[in-house]
């Protein structure tokens, strides 16, 4: 049987069809336009769905959503960076007009059931996983288990404070990870830094301001750019605090990071393996690794065909 992962962004969302093994078979990206409003993003994913199924055998859908769900009901109750988002039964409305059974899940917990599965976190029972996007999210197998919490809505990873006079973050609280480490932050920061540091070969690269981001952020710092590399000190700097506290409390066998930023390569995690060392108790060290995801750009769309695996079993 094939799967149908939904992978709902903050910027794109991609709808693919995915083999028993991992395999993405057929796959369309859209932009979101959440300003839109949120029955026209459902109705373009509902469409998105049937475009892939076409002519295919796929009774199930998986989809990752941001934010907090309630995975029985299939709704999404609050999302940082989906203002109109409250309450939204996202699985019946996709249901309704897709004749599919859909089951949801937040998105960073499908990203680490996808590296459980088909990833990076295979034949481990004892992962953290983090999506640096728009968004930060994270997502805990632990025992071998995804950890939800009380309500579901735990292993909100993304929203654990950094830097307590740090920048405001769409959840409404200063200095969460996600408001200094995610792609939208450091958007905001080279927009920011553009008065005093208009020099800097960030601006070149990315031809102005406005359409800098964390990919020139990274090319940058690579050529020894010094606004650059102060920035990239402060991004990783907060997700170093980030990691070393989760591995404190999670031990994990591995860290696994995914989202676009995490394609930076060492520029990225060079420092960052240095500072969780810098962070963590001596008993900690040597126990984990800290990996980029192997699923690149597929994580999203393999995470959400995961959820189907998680609830009807693989
Ligand atoms: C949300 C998370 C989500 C993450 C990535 C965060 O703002 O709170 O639920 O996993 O963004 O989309
Ligand atoms: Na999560
Ligand atoms: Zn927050």
């Amino acid at each position: 049987m094939k799967l149908i992962g939904v992978d709902l962004g903050g910027t794109t969302f991609s709808v693919g069809l995915v083999s028993e093994d991992g395999k993405i078979l057929k796959k369309v990206t859209r932009d979101t336009l959440v300003e839109n409003g949120k029955e026209d993003v459902i109705r373009r994913i509902a469409e998105a769905i049937l475009e892939v199924a076409d002519g295919e055998e796929t009774p199930y859908v998986g989809i990752g959503s941001p934010g907090s769900i309630d995975r029985e009901n299939g709704i999404v109750r609050f999302s940082p960076n989906f203002p109109d988002w409250h309450n939204v039964p996202l699985t019946d409305e996709l249901a309704k007009r897709t004749g599919k059974k859909v089951f949801l899940e937040n998105d960073a917990n499908a990203f680490v059931l996808g590296e459980k599965w088909f990833g990076a976190g295979r034949g481990y029972d004892h992962i953290v996983a983090l999506t640096l996007g728009t968004g930060i999210g994270g997502g805990v197998v632990t025992h071998g288990h995804l950890l939800t919490g009380r309500d579901g809505i735990g292993a909100e990873l993304g929203h654990v404070v950094v830097e307590p006079n740090g920048p405001m973050c769409n959840c409404g609280t200063r200095g969460c990870l996600e408001a200094v480490s995610s792609a939208t932050a450091i958007r905001r920061f080279l927009r920011e830094g553009y008065k005093k540091y208009h020099d800097s070969l960030v601006y070149k690269l990315a031809g102005s301001p406005e359409k800098a981001d964390a990919k020139h952020l990274f090319d940058a710092a690579r050529q020894g750019d010094r606004f650059a590399l102060m920035i990239r000190d402060r991004v990783v700097d907060a997700l170093a605090r980030a990691v070393a506290g989760y591995i404190h409390i999670f031990n994990p066998e591995i860290v696994i990071i995914g989202g676009g930023i995490s394609r930076a390569g060492e520029i990225l995690f060079g420092p960052l393996r240095e500072k969780v060392v810098d962070y963590i108790m001596p008993s900690f060290v040597g126990t984990y690794e800290i990996v980029a995801s192997p699923l690149v750009e597929d994580a999203g769309i393999l995470g959400a065909a995961s959820i189907i695996k998680e609830r009807i079993g693989g």
